[in-house]
């Protein structure tokens, strides 16, 4: 199958093109018809045979080999975790810091890794946050001049929800490896959508959910933490974090012995259905590939400023080419074209910018002229206007 063949059946599986100009992958995915059928068959298995607990364990080992190769990470370097919030969260309280330490953000970045870092504030460990515009990416010049003897971790996203900026994290990866300094990553955008190599980038610690890139309904998570990096400990402990789980079930305090993999930060029963449909996923997205997912939604967003241009509607985030992925927010006031995009059967989001388009695997460039006629349609009605004739 030549590379549009695969897309072609790609897209297939996702009945909602037939419905909905869909372009808002960086909201939630869109279910496949091949995730569908692996929640129905978890479901089956769970309604008829009251599930064979046993056999849902072993897929959920074998999900995480291929998770982890997603990352060119060990099984022994991935946790499952709810969602990104509770990847960095854990990877914040796990890293060791004391009062006067401080950790360099960027300023805007998404809330939820923000939250994580500023709750240690009650630890006296100072939060920096670096600046930058939307239009520009993070890379170590942008840090390096918040960073000081006393920063012990960077923490940013990989792709931005708010502009789409693709940050420079190799870059930042080299900064902080030279200077000793924890990376964390927050790959919730980025996950599925642009390949990640957790060794060559010198991630210390990267959290994502499943719901976006790697195509799955909200409730499971992804979170690797780096062999070796045995000073970071898990908070929060749960049989399964023990090296040494109670065959009795009686759990005993002369045997607080973690795991030394990953799973140590694993707390509980996981979603296990998640887990299952994360494997047809995987198998869908590896239909394409992710390097190629990559080259096609850079592409499809290429044709999308181009007609931005000649519709003389502003790019929030950066034009060019190795800065931005799949995520496009258009200087449109939120409050007219919010409404005039759901009327038209568009699905984005509205973001601080504007309005966020974003492309999923199935989207097509006749998607993205498909967009464009209805912009130009909506630029006609006297109430829609772009940002830079309101201001
Ligand atoms: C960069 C980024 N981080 C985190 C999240 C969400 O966090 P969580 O998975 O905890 O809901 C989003 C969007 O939903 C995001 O875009």
């Amino acid at each position: 199958m030549n590379v549009s063949d695969k897309f072609a059946a790609a897209r297939a599986q996702f009945p909602v093109t037939k419905r909905l100009l869909y372009l808002d992958s960086a909201h939630q995915t869109p279910l496949s018809t091949n995730v569908k059928a692996a929640l129905e068959e978890f479901l089956s298995e769970g309604h008829e045979m009251g599930g064979p607990k046993p056999v849902w364990l072993r897929r959920a080992e074998e999900t995480r080999e291929r998770v982890a190769k997603f990352f060119n990470a060990a099984p022994a370097e991935i946790a499952f975790t709810k969602n990104t919030s509770e990847g960095l969260n854990i990877a914040a309280n796990a890293v060791p810091l004391e009062a006067g330490d401080n950790v360099v953000l960027i300023e805007g970045d998404h809330p939820n890794n923000a939250y994580a870092w500023l709750n240690l504030k009650r630890k006296g460990v100072e939060v920096r946050f670096a600046k930058l515009k939307d239009d520009e990416i993070a890379t170590a010049g942008t840090v390096a001049p918040y960073i000081d003897k006393h920063t012990k971790v960077v923490t940013l996203s990989h792709v931005t929800f708010h502009a789409g900026q693709v940050h420079d994290i190799g870059g930042i990866g080299k900064l902080c490896k030279d200077k000793g300094i924890y990376l964390v990553v927050d790959a919730m955008q980025s996950v599925g959508v642009i390949p990640l190599d957790v060794k060559a980038l010198n991630i210390s610690a990267l959290a994502a959910g499943t719901h976006k890139g790697l195509l799955v309904p909200q409730g499971l998570g992804i979170l690797y933490v780096a062999e070796g990096l045995d000073e970071l400990q898990p908070t929060f402990l749960a049989m399964s974090s023990m090296a040494r789980p109670p065959a009795d079930y009686i759990a005993r305090p002369e045997d607080l012995e973690v795991r030394k993999d990953a799973a140590r930060f694993e707390f509980g029963n996981v979603n296990l259905p998640d887990l299952q449909a994360l494997s047809s996923a995987i198998d869908l997205i590896e239909s394409v590939g992710v390097p190629d997912i990559q080259k096609h939604v850079v592409a499809l967003g290429g044709r999308l400023i181009k007609h931005l241009d000649e519709l003389s509607v502003r790019l929030v985030g950066p034009r060019e080419h190795g800065h931005r992925s799949h995520i496009y927010v258009l200087a449109l006031p939120v409050s007219k074209w919010a409404d005039f995009f759901a009327r038209n059967l568009v699905r984005v989001s509205p973001e601080r910018g504007g309005i966020r388009v974003s492309f999923g695997m199935f989207n097509t460039f006749d998607d993205v002229d498909r967009l464009a006629e209805i912009i130009r349609k909506g630029l006609k009605e006297d109430t829609l206007v772009a940002i830079e004739q309101v201001d």
